[in-house]
């Protein structure tokens, strides 16, 4: 049975502990960004966490393409795109477990990352500047204001997670930024629920 981790102190561990479930000669090999997996709990739960983002991120696509063309729709176009991609950058991490996977792991995690880094800030500034431009209030409703926080922690944290990974130099080597992991896990996780959030009071706001 896999059960969760809850050692925190072990920054490279998996989420889900995945004793006794690695791949065999003998079973069904599924590929994946970190290498090959078979079908076992921990890939049940992420398929089921990227089927939620996936029919999420699908439905608020389909809804604003079908809806008429305003320059508004590429914030809920580009905000579906990082409640997708931040997920999917969570979960290349939470199936590795040997060396190599975790290696290809961090890799992914700091592509895709980026991508969400990209697209949050894409995404901001296409409301920004389209309330400016309409001669709208800002930060008025609480998708806005939760929102406008949400984004701040998104960049501190895509930011102290390069740090980490990329210029550890900067807080002391390679050895203390390691120690410094399990925050940026810890925070992450906080930050993924309120991209989730915001996504969904998203959804309740009028369009601008
Ligand atoms: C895909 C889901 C999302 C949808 C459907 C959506 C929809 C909307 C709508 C309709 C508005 C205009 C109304 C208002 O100003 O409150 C808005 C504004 C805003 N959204 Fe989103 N949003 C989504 C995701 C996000 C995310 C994930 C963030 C932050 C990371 C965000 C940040 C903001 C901010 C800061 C504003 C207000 C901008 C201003 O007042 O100048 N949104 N959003």
């Amino acid at each position: 049975m896999v059960m969760p981790n809850t050692n925190l102190d072990d920054s490279q561990s998996p989420l889900l502990d995945q004793n006794g479930i690695q791949p065999t000669e003998q079973s069904l090999q599924i590929p994946t960004l970190t290498g090959p997996t078979k079908i076992n709990m921990s890939f049940i739960f992420s398929l089921v966490a990227s089927s939620g983002v996936f029919l999420f991120a699908g439905t608020v696509w389909y809804i604003v393409f079908d809806a008429e063309y305003e320059f508004f729709i590429w914030h809920p176009t580009l905000m579906a795109l990082v409640l997708l991609s931040i997920t999917q950058g969570v979960l290349v991490l939470q199936t590795a477990v040997r060396k190599e996977e975790r290696e290809k792991g961090l890799l992914w995690h700091k592509i895709i990352q980026t991508v969400v880094f990209l697209s949050v800030i894409g995404g901001f500034t296409i409301i920004y500047t389209h309330k400016s431009s309409t001669n709208k209030e800002h930060f008025t409703s609480p998708h806005g204001k939760f929102g406008v926080f949400t984004f701040v922690y998104l960049l501190f944290q895509t930011v102290g997670g390069s740090i980490l990974a990329n210029f550890p130099g900067l807080v002391g080597g390679a050895a203390k930024a390691r120690g410094l992991y399990k925050y940026h896990r810890i925070s992450g996780y906080v930050l993924v629920s309120l991209v989730y959030l915001t996504a969904l009071g998203g959804t309740q706001t009028d369009w601008a």
